[in-house]
């Protein structure tokens, strides 16, 4: 995730100031389509324009900070990954990284499944209708009500995470009189190249029960065992924001050693394996993540590699790529409030939104970009830190970019690819009301998630 300092760039030569900045870019109205949404570009005023629509009407119509989703975009990196994987393998979209009922409507006509963790994701999956059977129900400690709700709707799967789980649900299903089918998370015991939080299958951590010590066999073992459980298969899910396909080898190679344990012990070859979600997206021009195809035609060569290595039937593989589908589809418009120089530091600018919008970069030392976007500058580059309204000193939203030296307040600037965990991590720190998600397509935009009000947080602020 990180980048090196760079001492080309700051505006006084005697002093670098700290940070991850490259040098400027060449251009600085240049919008990379590596990390904008596919419809993005400028019309002929140097407005940005999205689906048709520059950013000033949205602006005006939705107000600002707002997240502005290209659903063209969204479709279209949805179908590439269904038809990268084709008719062999299901993709389940990791609905953690950004869901709406227009979302499951969109991922549904698309042809992908979904993948839910809590009970509230559930009932907008179910909602918008999307078949219950397409649903892979995730969480490491899903309450026995959520468990109940999930069987009762009849989900394709629930994945298991501990053993505790396992009795539970099938204790549940057996006493509905249905027999469920799951999958096992294991751990494999990979170190992903990622940030610590966001890494998910070394060993010392809460998801997935570990291959290591024999205790993902013995998982198996007892829920074979069970009467209200169909075990169809090993789920691994090895972190976020990867690009280094070599975890997911290791990964796979784990999992189907597992396979063929199971075959050797219980003479039953388990017919489907899911290798999670992950990767890797492009925040900034640094940045070079695979396509979809690239990533399907790598992980089913190594599935098949390994089992056929095992002497084992080739399983049905699923992935659950989130951030990979949303992520690049949607930027956060946001309006400059202040811009405060720093004398050989940096420029501090304010805009109306922060940590409660993203809180990635504090959570996570993330990077974006950013641009400006309500007209183009021939100004010279200026370092610049872009920050929130909140109050906290951590409260960064780029940490360090380049934005033209005229910038002022009310100019309208974008941060690309926060489609994923943006929204769905956002919050009411300070009481500032979390952003609506206007979903612009053919030149129409329509809010899809509508801006909080002052009412939506009083209402719970019961006296
Ligand atoms: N499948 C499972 C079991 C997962 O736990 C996750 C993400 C995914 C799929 C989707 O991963 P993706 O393709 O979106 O990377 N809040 C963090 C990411 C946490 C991811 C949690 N699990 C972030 O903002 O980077």
């Amino acid at each position: 995730m990180s980048r090196s300092a760079h001492p080309a760039g700051p505006r006084h030569a005697d002093v670098v100031p700290e940070g991850h900045y490259s040098a400027p870019p060449a251009d600085l109205n240049a919008l990379d389509t590596k990390v904008w949404a596919h419809t993005v570009g400028r019309d002929v005023d140097g407005v940005v324009t999205v689906g048709g629509i520059d950013v000033k009407r949205l602006a005006e119509e939705f107000g600002t900070p707002a997240y502005i989703l290209d659903e063209e975009d969204f479709r279209i990196r949805a179908r590439a990954w269904r038809t990268a994987f084709g008719h062999d393998a299901d993709v389940f979209y990791a609905g953690k990284a950004f869901l709406s009922r227009a979302v499951v409507r969109w991922l549904h006509e698309e042809g992908l499944n979904l993948d839910v963790c809590s009970g509230g994701e559930l009932a907008t999956a179910l909602l918008a209708g999307m078949p219950a059977e397409r649903i892979a129900f995730h969480g490491n400690n899903k309450s026995a009500e959520e468990i109940e709700r999930a069987v009762r709707a009849g989900v394709g799967r629930i994945v298991l995470d501990s053993f505790q789980e396992i009795v539970r649900v099938a204790h549940l299903a057996q006493s509905l009189g249905k027999r469920q089918q799951v999958q096992i998370r294991v751990t494999v015991g990979v170190e992903a190249h990622t940030h610590e939080f966001i890494a998910t299958a070394h060993e010392d951590q809460k998801f997935g029960i570990p291959l290591a010590g024999g205790q993902a066999a013995e998982a198996v073992r007892r829920a074979l065992q069970l009467d209200g459980l169909e075990v169809i298969g090993i789920h691994s899910h090895i972190g976020s924001q990867i690009f280094d396909m070599s975890g997911f080898e290791v990964a796979a190679h784990r999992v189907v050693g597992l396979l063929k344990d199971i075959r050797d012990e219980h003479g039953v070859e388990l017919p489907e394996i899911d290798l999670g979600g992950g990767l890797g997206i492009a925040y900034t021009s640094d940045d070079d993540p695979r396509e979809p195809h690239e990533i399907a035609k790598a992980l089913t060569e190594i599935v098949s590699r390994a089992c056929d290595a095992a002497r084992l039937r080739t399983p049905r593989i699923s992935v659950e790529p989130g951030r990979a589908i949303v992520g690049p589809t949607a930027f956060t418009l946001y309006e400059v409030g202040t811009v405060k120089p720093l004398d050989g530091l940096r420029t501090y600018v304010s805009v109306d939104g922060g940590m409660s919008d993203n809180i990635r970069t504090a959570l996570y030392d993330a990077e974006y970009s950013v641009a400006l976007v309500s007209r183009t500058s021939g100004a010279a580059p200026m370092l610049c830190r872009v920050v929130g309204k909140h109050c906290e000193s951590g409260d960064i939203v780029v940490k360090d970019a380049f934005l033209p030296a005229d910038l002022a307040p009310g100019d309208l600037i974008a941060v690309p690819a926060t489609g994923a965990y943006c929204r769905s991590m956002a919050s009411n720190y300070n009481h500032v009301l979390r952003p609506p998600v206007v979903a612009v397509r053919d030149g129409e935009a329509r809010v899809i998630v509508r801006r909080e009000t002052e009412e939506d947080l009083l209402r719970l602020d019961v006296g």
